[in-house]
């Protein structure tokens, strides 16, 4: 099963980032020194994945032509002699192929994936959340490829979360056939911790066949009255047709505050020119921030 293409879904409002993403789509928020989104189409190009469809709305061009050439810009930087930013802008722009295609109201995660079918057609495809960071030694989105390629079936990532955190995610109830590779039997959306059958926690890394989109298509409004994809993975693990991997590495949740600045200064301590001078500018801050 080889898998190319990989759908972004980055249609939502972002409200809990707001004033932030008043004008500015969350997704482009910067990590250090790049906008949210160019870590997540770095993570998928590095496994391979050369297709990237953004499912977007008519407010996050910004987001499409962060991926584009900037001719004024680059001529700027020629002039100026400044080579090496010049590579980094063009650099961006080469990356992968995007393709774009509109949601054109916020009907939830599930309805975003549907909204990808025309383009994905008959093939397996990955899906990313755009605001959801990932990092390990190899790509994160890896893992599921390289299961989902020698098991022919739709794997999702999973991450085990403390018991008072389960509610914010769907948690699977699932049996251990390999190391860290789960079958799925049942999903639920959000449980209360003492109704929850796991703390594995499903995040925003999934491998999937075009046998979801039917499920899509049928879903009635579910939980927060969105058209939730974890409903149509239920329908599937219902099916014996789901499989999960314990994802390895760093995650970062970009909607949520203490992920964003976490990113920020775990990115900023990785840079060798920077580590120092912020470690000091940190060290000097926490004791007024205990005050
Ligand atoms: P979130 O629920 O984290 O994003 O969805 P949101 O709805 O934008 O944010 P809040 O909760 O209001 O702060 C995860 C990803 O799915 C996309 C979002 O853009 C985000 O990257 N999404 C969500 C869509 O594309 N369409 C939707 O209808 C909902």
């Amino acid at each position: 099963m080889e898998v190319t293409k990989v759908v972004i879904p980055v249609a939502g409002w972002g409200t809990r980032s707001l004033p932030a993403t008043k004008n500015l789509p969350k997704e482009m928020l910067p990590v250090y020194r790049k906008p949210a989104v160019q870590y997540v189409v770095e993570e998928a190009m590095h496994a391979g994945l050369t297709d990237v469809v953004f499912v977007s709305n008519q407010y996050k061009r910004v987001l499409e032509d962060h991926f584009d050439r900037n001719l004024s810009l680059e001529a700027v930087l020629k002039r100026a002699g400044k080579y090496d930013l010049l590579r980094q802008v063009q650099e961006v722009a080469e990356m992968v192929n995007i393709i774009s295609v509109r949601q054109k109201e916020q009907l939830g995660l599930g309805h975003a994936v549907l909204c990808a079918r025309e383009v994905v057609k008959q093939e397996p495809f990955a899906v990313m959340v755009g605001d959801d960071l990932m990092f390990s030694q190899e790509p994160a989105i890896q893992q599921l490829v390289d299961v989902a390629r020698n098991e022919h079936m739709p794997v999702v990532g999973v991450v085990e979360v403390p018991k008072e955190k389960v509610s914010k995610y769907g948690i699977i109830q699932a049996e251990e056939f390999a190391p860290d590779l789960f079958r799925v039997r049942q999903v639920f959306e959000k449980p209360e911790p003492e109704d929850a059958p796991s703390r594995l926690a499903i995040v925003g890394r999934y491998v999937l066949t075009p046998e979801i989109f039917d499920y899509l298509e049928k879903l009635e409004p579910g939980h927060g009255g969105e058209y939730q994809l974890t409903d149509a993975l239920q329908a599937l693990a219902q099916n014996n047709r789901l499989l999960a991997v314990k994802m390895v590495g760093q995650r970062f949740d970009i909607g949520d505050w203490v992920d964003y600045l976490t990113a920020n200064i775990y990115f900023a301590l990785k840079d060798e020119d920077l580590r120092q001078d912020l470690i000091s500018s940190l060290e000097e801050l926490l004791p007024c921030a205990q005050r």
